[in-house]
């Protein structure tokens, strides 16, 4: 059985990742540092199952090398990072030490080990990044392929734009195995609460007003996490060295298109204005993220197979009946100070 290390188990995407897995024949090490405390001690670390463990590092520590080496992975997937955007404008020096430190440090033990045998000739890393490397579209410029230039803007996508610098000039260098992806915005269960669908659920639950950045009107390329999740495991099963591979849910919109659509679900026939609050506008607010994944469906015959009006349906329904989920981190300290902090 191949034996995966997941890094960043706890967080939203890894964890959707890890329980699609569990589902087929592999043996899955989780590891987080847990650096969100309203993660601690839900069903992420303690899910049931002989072919899963979870272990409590931090990738940018050196214990994360004793551990590569006792289980001899057969695939590293980094989807640990810091990944709010909001966060990292108050201050970048997190992002840089998970996202660009974490990262190197995750490629510079695998290097040493596949050249001392200890990973095989056929280990794969695959590291998850994001289409904000990519920067801001205009409303009528053509989605970004895997050859568009690298344009960040903000501190969290300079550092992710970073994390595939490197990634790419190991594998040029050392012919390194690695693989990147990219994708637009994600949806569904188990997304940490300070991002925009599960805030925006939240507060119309708590019977609060959602904050929207600016006009609401940069728009957003949805994709279901499901989706993005089969896309890893074919990039992992079928996905050439050192490529870049894009996936997006196809489903463009706008902030206020998003809200629209989940107060509609939540209040039907309500009017929508009374639930909006217009607030400061995000500093370099990115105007629009679109994907082109045609060459994830023409090389590893992946496409998204939800749509958008039945995945949000589903999500917001998941949010509704898992609401202590949402409260128990909404009321650690952690959250409220960052909630104080923002808006
Ligand atoms: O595109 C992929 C990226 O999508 C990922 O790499 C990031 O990790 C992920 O956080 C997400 O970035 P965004 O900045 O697009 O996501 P966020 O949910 O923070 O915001 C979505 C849009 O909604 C964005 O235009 C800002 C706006 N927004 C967000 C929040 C939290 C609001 O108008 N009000 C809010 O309170």
């Amino acid at each position: 059985m191949k034996k995966i290390l997941i890094t960043g188990g706890n967080g939203f995407i890894a964890f959707n990742f890890i329980k699609m897995m569990l589902k087929t024949d592999y043996y899955i090490v989780s590891l987080d540092n847990l650096s969100l405390s309203g993660y601690l001690n839900h069903e992420t670390i303690n899910i049931k199952s002989d072919k899963f463990e979870f272990i409590k590092c931090d990738i940018i520590s050196n214990d994360v090398c004793e551990l590569i080496e006792k289980y001899r992975f057969d695939a590293i997937i980094n989807f640990a990072a810091e990944s709010h955007v909001d966060k990292s404008i108050h201050s970048s020096n997190l992002f840089v030490d998970t996202n660009i430190k974490g990262t190197n440090n995750l490629l510079t033990i695998c290097e040493d080990l596949i050249k001392k045998n200890i990973l095989s000739n056929d280990f794969r890393f695959i590291q998850v990044s994001t289409d904000e490397v990519y920067g801001s579209l205009t409303k009528t410029e053509p989605a970004f392929t895997e050859y568009s230039i690298l344009k960040p803007t903000n501190p969290y996508s300079a550092t992710k734009a970073s994390a595939d610098l490197i990634c790419m000039s190991y594998f040029k260098t050392h012919y390194f195995p690695v693989m990147i992806t990219r994708c637009s915005n994600n949806y569904g269960p188990y997304q940490y609460p300070e991002k925009l669908i599960p805030l925006a659920i939240n507060k119309i639950v708590n019977n609060k007003k959602i904050p929207i950045y600016g006009n609401g009107q940069q728009i957003r390329d949805w994709i279901y996490v499901e989706d993005h999740c089969l896309g890893i495991k074919k990039v992992l099963e079928r996905g050439r060295l050192g490529e870049v591979y894009n996936f997006g849910g196809y489903s463009e919109l706008t902030n206020l298109d998003i809200i629209e659509n989940i107060i509609q679900i939540m209040k039907p026939n309500e009017i929508s204005n009374q639930y909006i609050e217009y607030v400061e506008d995000r500093p370099g607010h990115d105007t629009r993220y679109a994907i082109n994944a045609d060459k994830a469906l023409n090389e590893l015959g992946w496409k998204p197979l939800h749509k958008f009006s039945d995945a949000i349906d589903e999500t917001v329904n998941w949010y509704m009946n898992n609401n202590e989920w949402s409260q128990n981190i909404m009321q650690t300290d952690q959250y409220k100070n960052w909630m104080e902090k923002q808006y």
